[in-house]
């Protein structure tokens, strides 16, 4: 099932002599249960992309469908509330509150939703567990390690059970050992949870994780590759698909 569609997504920053195009028709369809790695140079693209299909900005042209809602036709309100409920975001820099326990601020998306507390916290220490923290449920943010922080944005990603996630350089702030730990746990979110994940990163190693994988170059799709059923070493995959371009 196709759980988000671009169409011909467009994005031109500024006007005139200054414009940037920062999106050049941009077209791709992600099913459940599929792992996406989006690659490219700096300034190609990545952010701008995620950010049109998770809501978070809008198009100069073209369209975004989250499970076949094109996005457009909401009111703003309304595009919180799917935002919420249909779509995870997981950023490089964790954005967990520092007051908040990691089952509180993991449980926000479903509180803000007004999900009574005590429900809230039951479903939330279901993902926590998932993600491999449940012995840290009452520690706060800063008592946790980057990578042990970035299950905590993770978990909440997770909390409204939505089917797609949406992940932009989840390992940027990470050591490599962490890296592929969070590489391994979101390959687990889209292939054994069936969820549509999207994540982008400018390390070949960690795109080796998805099963298909994006380049862009100058706001346009240069390749989109389904990785083979039968590549031993996606690292191989990856190297070989990247080489010459980064
Ligand atoms: N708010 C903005 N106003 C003007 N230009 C912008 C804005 N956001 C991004 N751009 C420009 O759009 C282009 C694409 O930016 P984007 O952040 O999507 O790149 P990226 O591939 O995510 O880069 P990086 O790998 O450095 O994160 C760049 O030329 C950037 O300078
Ligand atoms: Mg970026």
């Amino acid at each position: 099932m196709v759980i988000i569609e671009a169409r011909e997504l467009t994005k031109i920053y500024g006007s005139g002599d200054t414009a940037i195009t920062a999106l050049d028709h941009v077209s791709l369809k992600v099913n459940e249960g599929e792992f996406v790695a989006v690659m490219g140079s700096s300034g190609c693209g990545k952010s701008t992309l995620l950010n049109l299909l998770g809501g978070l900005d809008k198009a100069t042209d073209g369209q975004t469908l989250v499970e076949s809602q094109p996005l457009d036709q909401l009111t703003d309100d309304a595009l919180s509330k799917l935002r919420r409920q249909k779509i995870g975001f997981v950023f490089q820099f964790y954005n967990l509150i520092p007051v908040l326990t990691v089952v509180e601020n993991a449980a926000l998306p479903v509180t803000l939703d007004g999900m009574p507390e005590a429900a809230a916290h039951e479903k939330t220490r279901h993902w926590i567990d998932k993600v491999g923290l449940i012995e840290r449920a009452a520690s706060h943010p800063n008592q946790l390690s980057g990578g042990q922080q970035q299950r905590v944005a993770i978990a909440r990603a997770l909390v409204a059970e939505p089917k797609l996630i949406l992940a932009d350089e989840p390992t940027g702030n990470l050591d490599s050992h962490s890296a592929d730990e969070i590489a391994g746990l979101l390959r687990i979110v889209a292939n054994e949870w069936g969820r549509a994940v999207i994540m982008v990163t400018h390390d070949a190693h960690i795109a080796s994780y998805a099963n298909r994988l994006i380049f862009l170059k100058d706001g346009a799709i240069l390749f989109d590759h389904k990785r083979p059923e039968n590549t031993l070493n996606g690292a191989d995959w990856v190297l070989e698909m990247v080489r010459g371009y980064i």
